[in-house]
């Protein structure tokens, strides 16, 4: 009898990501299954992620995925097929070994991304299992604390924010249904007051579905938060804010300087100003304060906040074990966003969980500002049981995609499911 897990044809399409670019699809079947794969796409990239494979050239003004396409059939296919995706490590391994670079520069990482979701899922849908169960088995039962971004900055909007998002996290809640409840009205009444205060034209969204104010200042966005959380009828107990800065953005590498708030920054100024921000407003976490290259000054603001805030790597840290592991030993970080593309499969994903959590620090699933329909990030949050993901506002498809499915996943869970709150953080 044949292996129901076999694989038996693998086949990859182009379909479109969120902000209208290209990206690849790929179907993965067994003998007894199926499962497909999107990769999704960044916009605020660090330096060391896997890089995708495009085209170039004047179609879709370069941004093609023919050559990805061209390299999930022509070699990836062949090297997988009659592998069992039953042990998707291995089938990850295969494609590791094949590309063979540090940063899926061969294969791409967007051919690997897609092909890596596709096996595991296609494991999964074999198993009879969702994949979350799949992933965590019977223990797999925490709803991850959504940090939520709801003003957008940055790369992700047209305005002259410098830090790229605003989140709002719902701490205080009993249930993810619940958080989810509070988020949307906290977002409401955003809206109106936006509305209001800045006229229709500032209640256009961002890339992540938070809206893109034609606000200047840090402290702007900041006040906005406090008080449509607080109109809407909630205190520090139930709702608090992360930041992403996404600093390598707004940092000027020729004079080692930050440009913000129309200011500029040295480093050790930016210590000060976020101690300034941490004692006026409730934030629990920021991530990627200072540039990519500079973990000393991560492990100096982390040292000044201790306790009350996490300080997060992203680009930092890039979703790699060994570079996580280091900027654990600098003291720089207290955890680190997990985003499968920019390490390139699963595996490389759950190593970099797997060092996070064996370090007693916190790994948050992530989704990119370039997204699609595919949600296989919201059963990471639970199968790994990281209590904490980020994947945009409670709007847009391609975001409310995620939250929807975390909250079929809860229902499923019944009297099972878990939600931690604020301790997912300390
Ligand atoms: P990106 O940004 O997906 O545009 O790279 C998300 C983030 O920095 O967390
Ligand atoms: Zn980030």
């Amino acid at each position: 009898m044949s292996n129901p897990f076999e694989i038996v044809s693998v086949n990859a399409i182009m379909v479109l990501d969120s902000r209208g670019n290209p990206t690849i699809e790929v179907e993965v079947e067994t003998n007894d299954g199926m499962g497909v794969g999107i990769a999704p796409a960044g916009a605020s990239r660090g330096k060391r992620e896997a890089v995708d494979l495009r085209d170039g050239g004047k179609a879709f003004g370069g941004m093609g995925v023919q050559k990805a396409i061209e390299s999930v059939r022509k070699y990836i296919a062949p090297a997988i097929i009659g592998m069992n995706s039953f042990y998707f490590r291995e089938v990850d391994r295969a494609i590791i070994q094949l590309d063979g670079t540090p940063n899926k520069s061969r294969l791409g990482g967007n051919a690997t991304t897609a092909t890596s979701i596709a096996v595991i899922n296609a494991a999964a849908n074999t198993a009879g299992t969702p994949l979350f169960e799949f992933i965590g088995g019977r223990r797999a039962r925490i709803l991850p604390t959504p940090m939520m971004n709801i003003i957008n900055g940055g790369a992700h909007a047209g305005n002259e924010l410098a830090i790229q998002e605003f989140m709002i996290v719902p701490v205080g809640a009993d249930t993810f249904f619940d958080a989810i409840r509070i988020a949307v009205e906290v977002y409401k009444q955003l809206k109106n007051e936006l509305k209001t205060k800045y006229g229709a034209g500032a209640i256009n969204v961002g890339d992540e579905g938070g809206f893109a104010p034609p606000m200047k200042e840090t402290r702007e966005a900041l006040n906005a938060l406090v008080e449509a959380i607080k109109s809407a009828g909630y205190g520090e107990g139930d709702v608090m804010i992360a930041l992403d800065a996404a600093a390598s953005q707004f940092f000027e590498s020729g004079d080692g300087v930050y440009k913000i708030d129309g200011r500029v920054l040295s480093p050790g100024d930016l210590v000060e100003y976020y101690s300034g921000l941490v004692d006026e407003y409730p934030i629990i976490s920021i991530e990627d304060p200072f540039s990519e290259d500079d973990p000393a000054h991560f492990a100096e603001l982390r040292r000044k906040v201790a306790g009350k805030v996490l300080i997060i790597g992203d680009d930092l840290t890039v979703t790699r074990a060994s570079i996580i592991s280091e900027m654990i030993s600098e003291g720089a970080v207290d955890g680190a966003i997990i985003k499968v593309n920019q390490a390139g499969t699963i595996t490389e994903a759950e190593e970099a969980i797997e060092v996070l959590h064996l370090n007693n620090k916190r790994a948050i699933i992530s989704h990119r500002s370039g997204e699609t329909e595919d949600v296989t990030i919201a059963h990471l949050a639970v199968g790994y049981g990281t209590g904490l993901i980020k994947t945009g506002a409670p709007a847009r498809g391609e975001r409310t995609a995620k939250y929807n499915e975390l909250l079929r996943i809860e229902a499923y869970l019944g009297g099972e499911a878990v939600y931690l709150g604020k301790k997912a953080f300390f």
